[in-house]
């Protein structure tokens, strides 16, 4: 434990902990004193571009590509533009359809990564207006980009990213609510109900941070395992490939992360006595498929641990084996908070395997080559 840790262990869990102030620091200034609007006088993007872009494009790389997978979802039902997600090092091989009235949004924690410089200045040779979400303002991602919104989570030292992934989503959320404000898809009512419910985060965070406990110690327990799987519907889906990540890179135990419902479809038969499943059951949309989906799990003998709310811990016993409660906020915003019991889930994984935490093997924080 050393000074420049605060007084944690490693920066990872640092990291974890300092969530609550990068979501404050992210929104900090972008809220008008109302809190009806969202203002984001850092764009250059004119109102008049935002009423013309026909399509959106998110690219980026590892944990930046998962924080776009949720704001793929963000944009698509409160601004109703249509989203593309590519992994950055995939986009140009695929000739996307990129024209003038595109916006690209390329996200990036360093700035530095070289697979999503190369989208950006493909995006750009097509005449594509790119935006650039990123946490370092300084940086070569930054300085092309023809707009960047930062994201205000201070210097992020482990490999493993966290308060820079939910610093993106807190950055989509405003960037999302700014859009559908210019293009009049949100009442101001429905803006300000969830301006709201994302000033209340940081809190439900410090919260659900105060409690490590339970998660702890189903970390020792999955510790012993080498294949695992998560399962999610909808933003679960997207929260759980952020999960399963997060715990290859640290702990170095095999996980996939499947969509709930297209697991019957062929991974099923890697389900098998004991082997631990983490359902993520927060949509409530989706829920009762989701629970037909850990049903089916659960009759193949799997040993399930499911993350929901309060509400469904009860039932939802019936089919798992242990259940973790996060606290409730609108469907949208879930992946702000569900993600982090992942991440304590991967951190002390890591930990009781022994492994170096804040720098695992073949990693680099930042990858500067193709
Ligand atoms: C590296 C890191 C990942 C990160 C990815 C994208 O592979 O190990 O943690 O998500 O690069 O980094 P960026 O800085 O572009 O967000």
């Amino acid at each position: 434990v050393t000074a420049e840790k605060g007084g944690f262990e490693h920066f990872m869990l640092k990291e974890i902990h300092e969530q609550p102030k990068a979501y404050r620091d992210t929104m900090r200034g972008r809220i008008d004193e109302s809190g009806k609007k969202v203002v984001l006088p850092e764009l250059k993007l004119t109102k008049e571009q935002i009423k013309g872009i026909s399509k959106i494009q998110i690219i980026a790389c590892g944990t930046a590509y998962h924080a776009g997978l949720v704001g793929r979802q963000a944009i698509e039902s409160l601004v109703r533009i249509p989203v593309e997600t590519d992994v950055a090092s995939e986009y140009r091989y695929r000739s996307p359809i990129v024209t003038p009235d595109t916006l690209v949004i390329v996200v990036s924690q360093s700035g530095e990564t070289a697979d999503t410089l190369a989208a950006l200045r493909e995006a750009q040779s097509h005449g594509a207006h790119v935006l650039a979400i990123t946490n370092v303002v300084g940086s070569s991602i930054a300085r092309d980009a023809d707009d960047v919104i930062a994201t205000l989570a201070g210097p992020e030292i482990a490999v493993a990213s966290t308060k820079a992934y939910t610093s993106q989503l807190i950055a989509f959320y405003l960037l999302s609510l700014y859009l559908a404000e210019v293009r009049g898809t949100q009442t101001q009512d429905e803006v300000a109900r969830i301006i709201a419910a994302m000033q209340a985060l940081p809190e439900q965070l410090e919260n659900m941070l105060a409690k490590p406990d339970a998660i702890k110690a189903y970390a020792e327990q999955i510790s012993k395992h080498e294949h695992l799987f998560f399962i999610g519907r909808g933003l679960d889906y997207a929260v759980v490939q952020e999960g399963s990540l997060k715990l290859k890179e640290i702990s170095y135990i095999h996980s996939e992360a499947y969509a709930a419902g297209e697991l019957k479809h062929g991974t099923l038969a890697l389900i098998e006595e004991g082997i631990p499943v983490i359902a993520l059951a927060t949509q409530d949309a989706v829920l009762e498929k989701t629970v037909s989906n850990i049903k089916e799990v659960s009759a193949r003998g799997a040993d399930i641990m499911a993350i929901t709310h309060e509400e469904h811990v009860v039932s939802l016993l019936k089919s798992v084996n242990q259940a973790f409660a996060i606290p409730k906020t609108l469907p949208l915003l879930t992946p702000a908070l569900s993600v982090v019991p992942l991440q304590l889930l991967s951190y002390y994984a890591s930990l009781a395997r022994g492994n170096d935490v804040d720098k695992p093997r073949n990693l680099a924080k930042s990858v500067t080559v193709e």
